[in-house]
């Protein structure tokens, strides 16, 4: 168990570089399984998730190869389409890899961590869309096997626009032959990433981004090479950093379109933006103002950003109004919070922070990513240090997060 030690305080000034997206990176990696052939990624953040999903594709066949710019996945050679439950473990969005491994090889087992049914949330969305696709689903004994002889395409319908299912959709339907639409399909800017992707090596994909996207089968994909997306969410956590601790920080490598729900907020908050092509300014107020915020599916204001402005706002001006709408249970970072003084009552999805006039350094423990770096952001601005415990949850998904906070003037270490 790895800690974080912050000594807060600290006004955060100057420039930092965002990562690649991880959430664009999970099923541009497991998409590679498509191409039988050689493909090169660049721009993957070298993060705990990354590392699983290329252990993998190792496991399932693949050689991989990677350098600090690149990886480089040759998939040529896969031999098995089975996902044994200890790598499942490790990582529950390896879902991912169902709808690859269905596009390439008409089949794929997996565990389902927790032994969840088939029909019952989380993944039903998932094995709804391949059953549309002619896909045959069946359990024993915890793992899921899907199987078919042809994939069918067709038509699917989301009853809510889940971002996996929609990824593990396109994935099973890009090799099939004919056209499968997708409606009521996510529109997070990932799954464009995976769409580009997949166009770039001969896939004919149209739509991502609006609520329906047609899929017209090709024979095969080509090698190529693909610059992953950079972090939107990253992005936001160091403007969240910029913005607790009055400070002024330029955030770079960012596409400022991706996250224009959270500008908005930060701007409701008093900050003052300035947003360049590929880079955002962002002057901090000396007190920010509390704002209400309501997540929603893309183009809504992003659940991954909900414990990081929480936090933000629990030393703002005023009370703020949040409301959950994505996921049951997301405010588990509430508890620790409160050790720091935070004052926070929640019923529910709705959480009502009152604005104190600071947080105090406690030993703190992460309980989740966003809710980890949640606690960090809130380690930058109390009084004394925070100790937050468990940072393994944090490097799951930030790549140097110390690091960048520490160039950006920050008093954090890393103890391992
Ligand atoms: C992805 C992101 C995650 C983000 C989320 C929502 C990755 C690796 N993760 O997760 O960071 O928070 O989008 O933007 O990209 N649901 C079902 N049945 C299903 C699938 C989902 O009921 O079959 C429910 C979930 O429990 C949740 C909601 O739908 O309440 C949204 O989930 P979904 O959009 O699928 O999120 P993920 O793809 O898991």
């Amino acid at each position: 168990m790895s800690t974080y030690i912050i000594t807060g305080g600290k006004k955060l000034e100057g420039e930092v570089s965002v990562s690649g997206s991880k959430n664009a990176s999970l099923p541009i990696l497991a998409a590679t399984i498509l191409n039988k052939g050689i493909t090169r990624l660049y721009n993957v953040p070298n993060i705990h998730d990354t590392k699983v999903m290329l252990e993998i594709l190792k496991y399932l066949g693949c050689k991989i190869k990677r350098s600090k710019e690149k990886v480089v996945i040759d998939a040529r050679n896969i031999q098995r389409y089975e996902i044994p439950e200890n790598l499942m473990r490790k990582m529950r969005s390896s879902v991912i890899l169902a709808g690859a491994l269905l596009g390439r090889f008409k089949q794929a087992t997996f565990s389902c961590p927790g032994g969840c049914d088939i029909g019952a949330r989380p993944i039903d969305l998932h094995l709804k869309a391949f059953e549309n696709l002619g896909i045959n689903i069946s359990e024993n004994t915890g793992y899921i096997r899907c199987k078919c002889d042809i994939i069918r395409p067709g038509k699917i319908h989301f009853d809510f626009p889940s971002v996996g299912a929609t990824e593990n959709a396109i994935l099973a339907a890009t090799l099939a032959e004919g056209t499968t639409v997708i409606s009521n399909a996510a529109m997070e800017p990932e799954i464009i990433d995976l769409q580009n992707f997949l166009n770039k090596l001969g896939a004919k994909i149209t739509g991502a981004g609006t609520s329906q996207i047609i899929i017209k089968g090709v024979s095969n994909l080509k090698d190529m090479g693909y610059k992953v997306m950079p972090d939107r969410i990253e992005a936001g956590t160091l403007l969240c950093a910029g913005a607790i601790t009055s400070g002024n920080v330029l955030v770079k490598n960012v596409i400022p379109q991706h996250l224009t729900p959270v500008l908005e907020k930060l701007e409701e908050c008093g900050c003052n933006l300035k947003i360049g092509k590929e880079e955002i300014l962002l002057q901090a107020p000396k007190k920010l103002q509390a704002v209400n915020i309501k997540t929603m599916p893309y183009p809504g204001f992003p659940t991954d950003m909900q414990a990081i402005f929480s936090t933000t706002l629990t030393i703002a001006k005023g009370n703020s109004v949040v409301v959950e709408n994505i996921f049951e249970n997301r405010y588990k970072y509430v508890a620790e919070l409160q050790r720091m003084g935070a004052k926070v009552t929640l019923e529910g999805r709705t959480a009502v922070i009152h604005g104190v006039r600071k947080l105090n350094g406690v030993n703190v423990e992460a309980t989740d990513l966003r809710g980890g770096a949640a606690l960090v952001l809130a380690g930058l601005v109390a009084k004394g240090k925070t100790r937050v415990n468990n940072i393994e949850y944090i490097l799951r998904g930030y790549e140097n997060l110390d690091k960048k906070l520490s160039k950006l003037g920050a008093k954090i270490t890393k103890e391992v």
